[in-house]
């Protein structure tokens, strides 16, 4: 049997047991999805948003991307964005890292990945050259990552209350509330690092009047 094969085999099992335990969970999820929470994640094959959260089909919708980065510019991510928020109204938004993360750790590195890849690292690497001060100071190569990955974290969340498409929604509905977490690769736990309600002020050169 092909490597390929056997997902297709592990589809077909996992309907059947879906099926069997709930018979009418395809029938009910094909015709809504009202997720509370858009996850935006790493698509490190290692950290599943659905598993480690021990969410079900339908219950929260996925965005990832190398190191969970929230990029003014990146329309895929806005559009995920703009969905979410105003169609699903979405009540959390989580920017999901995780410790170890090989995107981060690239950023820290002084190697050229060509052209693309240099492109997308070059926003981690702002990330560091914002809390260059307090990252130089921390000798241990894997601890400096894995600060990097936590301020990482919570530069993502800012990124997203600087967004319109946050601060509307804010201003119309009092959410969503947005969330910064951190996963351990290995224990498996979730650490909460930042989180900001809705409604919080931000530096007024982000903020917009009009909306
Ligand atoms: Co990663």
């Amino acid at each position: 049997m092909k490597q390929y094969e056997k997902l297709l085999l592990e589809n077909k099992a996992w309907a059947k047991e879906q099926t069997e335990e709930d018979p009418e969970f395809f029938l009910r999820l094909s015709k809504l999805q009202k997720p509370e929470f858009l996850w935006i994640g790493c698509s490190d094959s290692r950290v599943p948003a659905d598993k480690i959260t021990g969410t079900r089909p339908g219950e929260i919708f996925v965005h990832r991307n190398i190191a969970n980065m929230v990029v003014h510019t990146d329309v895929n991510l806005l559009a995920v964005l703009d969905y979410a928020v105003n169609y699903l109204q979405v009540k959390h938004v989580i920017v999901c890292g995780h410790y170890g993360c090989g995107g981060v750790k690239a950023s820290m590195s002084k190697t050229d990945f060509k052209p693309v890849l240099n492109m997308w690292l070059r926003n981690i690497k702002d990330v560091y050259h914002l809390y260059r001060e307090e990252l130089d100071k921390i000798e241990d190569e894997e601890s400096r990552t894995d600060r990097l990955v936590e301020l990482n974290v919570k530069e993502q969340v800012l990124h997203l209350a600087q967004t319109s498409i946050i601060q509307r929604a804010w201003k119309d509905n009092n959410y969503p509330h947005l969330h910064g977490w951190v996963y351990g690769l290995k224990d498996g736990i979730i650490k909460p690092i930042f989180e900001m309600e809705a409604g919080t002020h931000i530096d007024p050169l982000y903020e917009y009047e009009n909306l």
